[in-house]
This record gives C-alpha cells, sequence and structure tokens, in this order.
C-alpha cells in the first residue's frame, strides 16, 4: 500500500443556506509522490476541495466563509497529514491552528486559481522569489540567493530579455498571464513536499501552457530521483485541479473526478481511478466527459436522455447528484447519493454509482 500524504474522511460542508454543498468525501487517501487530477466541470467544488486540503477552510474560519454544515451526522470532517506527524496535534489539518498551519505552509503550497489572491501585489518579483526560497532555505547565502532567483524564474517563462524588466516590477503591474507564472514559480521556489495547483495553466497562451506543464513534470521527476537516491524525505507529490480532460491525462498518474449540478447545488467525487489501468466501465459522467467534448460546461446535455424513466420536467434534488443528467437512473438513484466504495478487487478503484456496469 502507498505511504499517503493525506487521507480523507466525512468531509462534507455546506455554505450558507443551502448555497452549495460539497458532498461527503470519505474514504479518499492522496498518494505520497503522486501527481493527481481533481477533474470536472467549473462550479463542482474542485477549488473548495483544494482549500480544505490547504486548510484554507478550517473550521476556526468557518464563520468567515460562511459554512453552516461541515462534517457528516455529528462527525467532523477530517484531513489527516501524516507526512510530518508533529504538526497538528489532533491530526486534522481541518482542526489546526493558526501557529500550527503556519508550519504546515512550509510543506505545503497552492498555486491559485486568481494570482491576484495568493501574491503581494505591490512586492518586486525578485523580492517575491526571494523570500519564497528562503522557507525552504532559511540559511542560503545572498549569491546563492540571487543565482537561484534566475533560474527559478528561467524555468517558468520569467527569464531571459524579460528578466531585467520583470525582475524589478510589481505584479500589479504586470499581465495577467505574467502573474500566473510568477504565482507558479513562487510556489515552486518554496521547495515544498506538496503542491495544490487550481487550473495552473488556464489563463496562459497556448505556447506557454506547454513550457510550464513540462517544467511541472520535470521538476517532479528531479525531486522523485533526489529521493530515490535518499537525498530527500519525501518525493514531491502534486495536485493538479482542472477542468481539461487532456491534461489530466497526460500529467496524472491518477484522476479524482468530481461532479456538482448546479440546479441542486451539489458537488461529490464520483470516480477515482488510475490513469494507466482505466477501467472499461466508468462512472457514466466520466464516460460522457470522454466521449463528448462538449458535453462538459454545457448544461442544455441536462435532461436529454432519460425523459420516459422519470418525471424530467422537473429537477430533483434528492438522490445521486448525477441523477438528473444520467442515462441509466434506476430507482434507488433517486433516494440517496451512492458513496465512494472500491468496485474492483484487482485494481485501486472507487466509484459512486448505484447501477451494476
Ligand atoms: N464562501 C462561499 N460561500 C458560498 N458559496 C461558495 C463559497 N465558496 C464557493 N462557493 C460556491 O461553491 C460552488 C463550488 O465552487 P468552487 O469550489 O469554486 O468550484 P470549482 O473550482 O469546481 O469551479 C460554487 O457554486 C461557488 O459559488
Ligand atoms: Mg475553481
Amino acid at each position: 500500500m502507498e505511504n499517503s500524504v493525506y487521507t480523507i474522511k466525512n468531509l462534507d460542508l455546506v455554505f450558507g443556506e443551502d448555497k452549495f454543498q460539497l458532498e461527503n468525501i470519505d474514504n479518499v487517501s492522496i498518494h505520497s509522490g503522486e501527481i493527481l487530477g481533481v477533474l470536472g466541470e467549473s462550479g463542482c467544488g474542485k477549488s473548495t476541495f483544494g482549500k480544505c486540503l490547504i486548510g484554507l477552510i478550517n473550521y476556526r474560519d468557518r464563520g468567515r466563509f460562511n459554512i453552516t454544515q461541515f462534517g457528516v451526522n455529528g462527525d467532523s470532517a477530517k484531513i489527516a497529514f501524516p507526512m510530518y506527524p508533529d504538526i497538528f496535534s489532533g491530526s486534522n489539518v481541518l482542526e489546526g491552528t493558526k501557529k500550527e498551519l503556519l508550519q504546515y505552509r512550509r510543506h505545503v503550497q497552492m498555486i491559485f486559481q486568481n494570482p491576484r489572491s495568493a501574491l503581494n501585489l505591490n512586492m518586486p518579483v525578485h523580492k517575491i522569489l526571494k523570500e519564497a526560497i528562503r522557507i525552504g532555505s532559511p540559511k542560503i547565502n545572498k549569491i546563492d540567493l540571487r543565482k537561484k532567483v534566475k533560474t527559478i524564474a528561467e524555468k517558468f517563462e520569467l527569464g531571459g530579455n524579460n528578466w531585467n524588466r520583470i525582475k524589478n516590477s510589481k505584479p500589479k503591474d504586470l499581465s495577467g498571464g505574467e502573474r500566473r507564472r510568477i504565482g507558479i514559480a513562487k510556489v515552486f521556489a518554496t521547495d515544498s513536499d506538496v503542491i495544490i495547483a487550481d487550473e495552473p495553466v488556464a489563463s496562459l497562451d497556448v505556447s506557454v501552457r506547454g513550457k510550464i506543464l513540462e517544467t511541472l513534470l520535470t521538476e517532479w521527476e528531479k525531486r522523485q530521483k533526489e529521493w530515490k537516491e535518499g537525498k530527500r524525505a519525501h518525493p514531491l507529490t502534486i495536485i493538479i485541479i482542472s477542468h481539461d480532460f487532456d491534461l489530466i491525462q497526460k500529467m496524472c498518474h491518477r484522476t479524482m473526478v468530481f461532479y456538482g449540478d448546479i440546479h441542486v447545488k451539489r458537488g461529490t467525487v464520483v470516480e477515482v481511478f488510475e490513469n494507466n489501468n482505466i477501467p472499461d466501465k466508468l462512472h457514466p459522467y466520466t464516460t460522457a466527459l470522454r466521449h463528448d467534448a462538449h458535453f462538459m460546461n454545457n448544461p442544455e446535455v441536462i435532461l436529454q436522455n432519460n425523459q420516459d424513466k422519470v418525471a424530467r420536467k422537473k429537477i430533483i434534488k434528492t438522490g445521486c447528484v448525477y441523477v438528473n443528467r444520467c442515462p441509466l437512473v434506476q430507482d434507488d438513484c433517486l433516494e440517496k447519493q451512492p458513496s465512494l466504495k472500491s468496485s474492483r478487487e484487482d485494481i485501486n478503484y472507487l466509484k459512486a454509482c448505484f447501477v451494476n456496469i
């Protein structure tokens, strides 16, 4: 069994008065050293999940996020982080104190979907990178620090002729694409063990996208090698959040598929599979995503296929989150959300579906 970076139990939260519910994500582990893809359409809860992992959404701050329910049937939501057992006394990221979370973020960093919220917009770029490098290497000397800043800038397409302009600029004066790359470079500069990358290349030009993704993979491989050679205590674990099926297929070892329904304001994980061992019969939602590029972000697909099975005039709010779009609906699908269960003994595979396919 792989070592886990995270084991997640009873992760279920409701924003406000039924504004959106991220539903029972239970018994899910994220493995040490893997690149995990979190895939799903816009609004299904991917960023919320990422913010829970980084501890930004937590029990202490639930008021700030207007969270009215956290956990399932009286059991607390729990994200265990066994990699550094000394950090969280209660071994739950979501119950971390301010001090614990500060310590935690030396090891876990997030590339935010909106880089504006993660960067000091008034700090010169070279200072941002220097600060980040000092998190992982507090004793680094000035010459090495300057060299490292330049290397990192080059890796993330901020170097070359542009560097002289960019290094003294402040993020507020740069383009959206440049800010995005600075956000990514800053996270890699900290040398953390876990990186949560929320739509890391979504707003970048196609030419830059490819290079940034390649750099992510190269960095991951380098860290993997150093870990195998005993030079590091942990390999690098990357969690890539994206709505892009191809990107996740190319970059990741495993995929966690999220589904959310904008009409019923619920989202959850419906399937987890290994990318090199994909079962023939996937969850009906993943199947639709895989075979129909237009399915993503196209709410009109709702209610198309199964008019005769249920009264399709109204949106069904109970049962499986996917019930309004599923072509295979059967009676129990209308009653409750199926839990995420292992449905194959021979492979590492989880599916939340009542239909026996
Ligand atoms: N603090 C909050 N209060 C109320 N609703 C929220 C809050 N944060 C997120 N949501 C809602 O939760 C849903 C999922 O959001 P998000 O996790 O950002 O989705 P994704 O990243 O998959 O696009 C959205 O409908 C969003 O409006
Ligand atoms: Mg998002």
